[in-house]
């Protein structure tokens, strides 16, 4: 167990996770909750939300205005959001992601790439995409990196946004209490790549369902050679794009 001045120590120096979004209260609720909470609790991330509309062109606090070229829907202009990333960018080599569905698909790979570059660097930022887009220009100026996180349209980039920093925070090493309970999540590299097993609690039997014996033989060997045949069913019915081959066998490896 560290000290108070130890926590507070590694508090400074931890890995931050920064949000500019149009919703900061919606956004600090949820990194305040669960998993993220505790980690930042804890000392072993911080995060830093900042509200866009600070960086606003008037005193309306207005961040958005029509297309050049006419079309349905408003744009995010360019000035409050790079002001927003100038805030609060300390390290000018931060990878600063714009949330868009016109951005590469978020996957565990790409996790693991984002949480190496997080600790590497010392931040990342998250600018949460609102309305019909944002005006390209910000894109040029401030971001290197555009991630979508499936192709469907939500109504902002606040969710996305959280879906990114959450699967991040359950990376680094410490958060989840049990590591295990991360390294054989679905996707990862004991599960290969592929989904997890299917999991029980007590009681024994719950509306006639049973749990299979397997598990409660005490046989940690059997156990774990049935999870992995689970495992590999289950990738194999629901996901066969997931299928290990030869090549993603060997990049799983080297992880
Ligand atoms: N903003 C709206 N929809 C999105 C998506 N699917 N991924 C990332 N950002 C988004």
């Amino acid at each position: 167990m560290s000290s108070a001045a130890d926590q507070q120590d590694t508090a400074k120096t931890a890995p931050c996770i920064k949000i500019l979004t149009l919703f900061p209260d919606m956004v600090r609720t949820v990194l305040e909750t669960s998993i993220p909470g505790r980690a930042e609790r804890q000392g072993q991330v911080r995060y830093e939300v900042v509200d866009i509309r600070e960086f606003s062109v008037d005193k309306h606090r207005t961040v958005d205005d029509t297309a050049y070229g006419g079309g349905a829907g408003m744009i995010m202009m360019a000035k409050p959001v790079v002001e927003a990333v100038e805030s609060v960018r300390q390290n000018n080599d931060a990878t600063v992601i714009l949330t868009t569905p016109q951005g590469e698909t978020f996957d565990e790979a790409l996790t693991l790439e984002l949480l190496e570059d997080l600790q590497l660097k010392g931040e990342i930022i998250l600018i949460c995409g609102h309305y019909k887009g944002i005006d390209e220009r910000a894109i040029e100026l401030v971001v290197n990196r555009e991630v979508s996180i499936g192709d469907y349209v939500l109504s902002g980039g606040e969710l996305p946004a959280l879906v990114v920093a959450d699967a991040l925070v359950r990376r680094i090493e410490g958060v989840l209490h049990n590591e295990d309970s991360a390294n054989n999540d679905s996707f990862t590299t004991v599960r290969g790549g592929g989904l997890d097993c299917q999991w029980y609690t007590k009681p024994p039997e719950f509306r006639g369902l049973t749990v299979p014996d397997v598990l409660l033989s005490g046989h940690h060997g059997k156990i774990a050679q049935w999870r992995d045949e689970q495992a590999k069913e289950r990738t194999e019915v629901r996901r066969p794009d997931l299928r290990q081959t030869e090549e993603t066998d060997d990049k799983s490896r080297k992880r």
